[in-house]
C-alpha cells in the first residue's frame, strides 16, 4: 500500500534491534484518515471471503482492526491482555510470548463473543516473529471458528511469522513489507 509506505518513510524511526517507530501515526498518536484507509484495504482485500467477526489484541491492533470493522461492516473483538478476574470455561485463552519485551502476556477472549459459525478475519498492527497471530489462532481453534486471513498493517518480512503463517496454508495480506533495516533505512519488499 503506497500510502503507508509513503508514511512509514516519512515519520517512522528506526531503533536498534529491528525496530520501527511508529509512534506518529499508528503505535501512539493514531492517523484516523491513514488508518480508515488502511481498513478500507483490508476491505478491498477480504472482500470475497464471509468474513463475520474481526479480531484483534490490544492495544495498537485496535485501530486499524475497527477501520476494518466499519468498512466491512462486522464487530471487532480485542483480545485482553490482562487476566481475567475469573478464569472459567467461558474465557479462551492464549500465552503470547513477546521476544522484543522478553515477557509472556496471557491474551483472553470472552467465549460469548465467539461462536461456532463464525468466521473470523485476525487483524494486528506488526507481524514479527508471529507469536501474536499464533496466540490469536489458539483462540479461534477453542471457539472453533473458521479463520478466513491474516491482516498485517507492517510485516517484517525477514522475521518468522510471516513464513509460519503462510506455511499453516493461512491468507496473509500484509500492507507494508519490510524486507530490511539496512544502513537504518527501511527497505520494502520488491523495491532494490
Ligand atoms: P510477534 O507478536 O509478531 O511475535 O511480535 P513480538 O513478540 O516480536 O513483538 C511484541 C510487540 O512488539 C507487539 O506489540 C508487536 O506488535 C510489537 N512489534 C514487533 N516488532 C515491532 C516493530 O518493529 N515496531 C513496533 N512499533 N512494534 C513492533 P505489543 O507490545 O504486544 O502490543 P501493543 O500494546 O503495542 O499493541
Ligand atoms: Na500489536
Ligand atoms: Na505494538
Amino acid at each position: 500500500m503506497k500510502l503507508l509506505e509513503d508514511r512509514i518513510r516519512q515519520d517512522g524511526v528506526v531503533l536498534p534491534g529491528n525496530v520501527l517507530k511508529v509512534n506518529q501515526f499508528l503505535n501512539h498518536q493514531i492517523d484516523p484518515q491513514l488508518m480508515y484507509e488502511i481498513g478500507q484495504e483490508f476491505a478491498r482485500l477480504f472482500k470475497e471471503r464471509p468474513v463475520t467477526k474481526i479480531l484483534t489484541v490490544e492495544a495498537s491492533g485496535i485501530a486499524p482492526a475497527i477501520m476494518a470493522g466499519l468498512v466491512m461492516n462486522v464487530p471487532v473483538l480485542f483480545a485482553r491482555k490482562k487476566k481475567p478476574s475469573t478464569l472459567d470455561d467461558r474465557t479462551y485463552t492464549a500465552e503470547v510470548y513477546s521476544y522484543t519485551k522478553k515477557v509472556t502476556n496471557t491474551i483472553s477472549v470472552d467465549s460469548k463473543f465467539l461462536s461456532k459459525n463464525d468466521h473470523v478475519l485476525i487483524i494486528d498492527d506488526f507481524l514479527a516473529n508471529g507469536q501474536a497471530v499464533k496466540g490469536m489462532l489458539e483462540i479461534c481453534k477453542q471457539a472453533d471458528v473458521k479463520v478466513e486471513g491474516v491482516g498485517i498493517v507492517v510485516e517484517k518480512s525477514f522475521q518468522e511469522g510471516a513464513g509460519w503463517i503462510k506455511g499453516q496454508g493461512i491468507r496473509l495480506e500484509s500492507l507494508a513489507r519490510i524486507s530490511s533495516f539496512e544502513n537504518d533505512t527501511v527497505h520494502f519488499v520488491g523495491e532494490e
